[in-house]
Parts: structure tokens; sequence; C-alpha cells
């Protein structure tokens, strides 16, 4: 691989939505479940769920669907909604302050329609008990005036779908993930579905990318649609200044390696995890606000955003005593495993 390469601080492969993303995800953004790419088991599962819910005329069941950042639970939400032909109303749980503010929401929706909660595990405890009786029996308490003369009144609610998306389900509260009538894991892509995602999209932005151009980006795109559309921008205007517009191996490897992204998809902050566990913690076991602190991460970050494809890659393992490196990483980072050959 060339030595030259350009430090800039903006990740290229952060999973995290940023605002270019969401300007040019509007129209990537795959409108019925026929095109969206992947996620079988679910998409199977909520095929039949749709088609039963919709031929006895009932809304959906309320639906939560967990895993790391830019795999698709925002596009899949709305799926639902069209697929279902509601309305979808979203918003977050960070944006939520009071459950007022929850009552109104549910108040407005219409029979049917989907209230899509993004990052659920972030709504606080008041406005989350809000949701409980409305999920369960579709109704809100409200109280009326204060003081003694204070009493609640029971507001009945349209019959809607909660779906709610999350990078860790283990926030949530029990008394809520209970009442989710599906639960759903996102799964990262392989490497033919993430093909099929930058071809899809390549058509979307009319960008003529071979086939092994195609594999190229894929394979460093780290399992995830977010990245592979994201690099897949990059790597055209690359083709666009550098060669003929076009995206084959060549330019996409050369594009690739200039964006910092190594052939497992992983960049620099990537490496520089790796590298402090080896250099600075023997390999580990460390733990993970430990890790945090050497790297200036934020140690959630690293656990939402970053570590779980170092874990599918077999990179890192997680153990009761913290995180160790594998055999894998050094062999990736081209280093030797002291420990190996030890007696
Ligand atoms: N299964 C899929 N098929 C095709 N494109 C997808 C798929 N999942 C995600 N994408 C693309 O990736 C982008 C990010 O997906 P999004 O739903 O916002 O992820 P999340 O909400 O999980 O962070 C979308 O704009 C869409 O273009
Ligand atoms: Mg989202």
């Amino acid at each position: 691989m060339e030595k030259r390469k350009i430090v800039t601080n903006a990740r290229g492969v952060d999973t995290q939505e940023n605002a270019e993303d969401a300007k040019i995800e509007g129209s990537l953004r795959p409108r019925n479940l026929d095109s969206y790419i992947g996620q079988k088991k679910i998409k199977e599962s909520l095929k039949i769920y749709i088609e039963a819910a919709k031929g006895r005329g009932e809304s959906l069941d309320h639906l939560l669907f967990y895993g790391p950042p830019g795999l698709g639970k925002t596009t899949l939400a709305s799926i639902i909604a069209n697929e279902m032909g509601v309305n979808i109303k979203i918003t977050s749980g960070p944006a939520i302050e009071k459950p007022g503010d929850m009552a109104a929401i549910l108040n407005n929706l219409q029979e049917g329609d989907v209230l899509f909660v993004d990052e659920i595990h972030r709504l606080n405890r008041q406005v989350e008990e809000v949701l409980y009786p409305a999920m369960e029996d579709y109704c809100i308490d409200i109280m009326i005036g204060k003081g003694p003369t204070a009493r609640s009144i029971r507001l009945d609610l349209p019959h809607f779908t909660l779906i709610g998306a999350t990078t860790r389900a283990g926030m949530l509260s029990a008394p809520l993930r209970d009442r989710f009538g599906m639960i759903h894991r996102m799964e990262f892509y392989d490497i033919d579905e993430l093909c099929a995602i930058i071809r899809q999209s390549a058509k979307v932005l009319n960008v003529d990318v071979d086939p092994n151009g195609a594999k190229e980006m894929a394979r460093r795109s780290r399992g995830t649609p977010r990245l592979a559309n994201r690099i897949l921008k990059r790597v055209r205007d690359f083709a666009q200044v550098r060669y003929d517009g076009s995206i084959t191996e060549e330019v996409a490897n050369v594009a690739l390696d200039l964006m910092d992204v190594d052939k497992l998809g992983l960049d620099h902050t990537d490496r520089n995890i790796l590298l402090t566990m080896i250099n600075k913690f023997g390999g580990g076991p460390v733990g993970l606000d430990t890790l945090a602190a050497a790297i200036g991460e934020d140690s959630g970050t690293i656990e939402d955003v970053y570590e779980p494809y170092l874990i599918k890659n077999g990179l890192i393992n997680r153990t009761p005593r913290g995180r160790v490196v594998t055999d894998e990483a050094y062999h990736h980072l081209g280093l030797e495993n002291p420990s190996d050959g030890d007696i």
C-alpha cells in the first residue's frame, strides 16, 4: 500500500449520520421491503406480520430494532409505515423532554400511524412512563388542575405502532422492553449485500461502477450501508476528478487508500484502538473506560460504534476481565503477537 496519506479529522468511516448523509440519504433510502437489501430474517417476519395486520385491519404490533448505527433502522421504520399505508411521525429520545410532550405527540397520531422513536434508550423516566399505558392499552392519563383539586382523566388514543430504535438494547428499561411485541437485532451486511446496495445507489447517483470496483468498496464498508453509500459518493468524486468518472477496482483502491480506510474497512481510530491495546496494555485485558481514556474517545462511542465491528471481525474479544486483542488483530496490523511461542 502507498505510504502517502491524507489525514483529516473527519472520519471517513464514522457510521454515525452526518449532515452530508442527511442531504443525500433521502434519495438513496429504499422505499419498500423489496428494495431493502439483506436482513433476511427480519424482512421475512415483517412481511408476515404486515400482511396479517393488514388482513385483520389492525395496527402492527410495537417493534424494537437494535444494532450499531447505519444498518438501516430508520429506513426500515419508514418502509414499514409505507407498506402499512400509514403516516410516520419521527422523533427521538433526547428530543422529548416532558411527559406532556409525549402525550401531545401520541394524541396527535391517527389510527394505525407509526411513531418512530430513535435512540429510545435516552427517553427519561417520566416520559417513558407515559408510554406504558399508551403501548399496552392505547390510552394516557392526564392530570387536570393542581393541588388538592387535581384529578386525572384517561384519554383514549388511536391504535398506533411504536417503533423504537437503539444502539444499546441493554440500556432499555425492562418495563419498556417488555411492551414491544417484536425485538429485532440488526446484523452487519455481507459483501454481496453491500455490493447490491452500492449498485442500487450507483443507479440513483448515475455513476458507473464495475463489479470489482463495487466489491472493493463493499469490502471496506464495515458491513454498514450508510458507509457503503458514503464511500460510493467519495469515490465517485475521486473518479470524476482523477479518472474518467467510472469506478473500477483500481479507482476504488486508490481513493480508499487516500481516505485511510484499510482493506478491512478500518480507519485510523480503529487501528488506534487496536494499537493502544497492544502497545499500552500488552494486548489486554483492558477495561472499556481505561481504554477510552487512553485514546481520548467516549466509552459509549467505542462500545456502540467501533467495537461491534472489531468484535465481529474477530479482532477484539470481550472477556469478563476486559477487552483483549486477538491473534488476528496482530496479523492484520502486520505485527507479531509476543505471546505466540511462549511455553
Ligand atoms: N437494507 C438496506 N438496503 C439498502 N440501503 C440501505 C439499507 N439499510 C440502510 N440503507 C442505506 O443506509 C442509510 C442509513 O440507514 P439508516 O436507516 O439511516 O440507519 P440507522 O437508522 O440504523 O442508523 C440509508 O439512507 C439507506 O440509504
Ligand atoms: Mg437512524
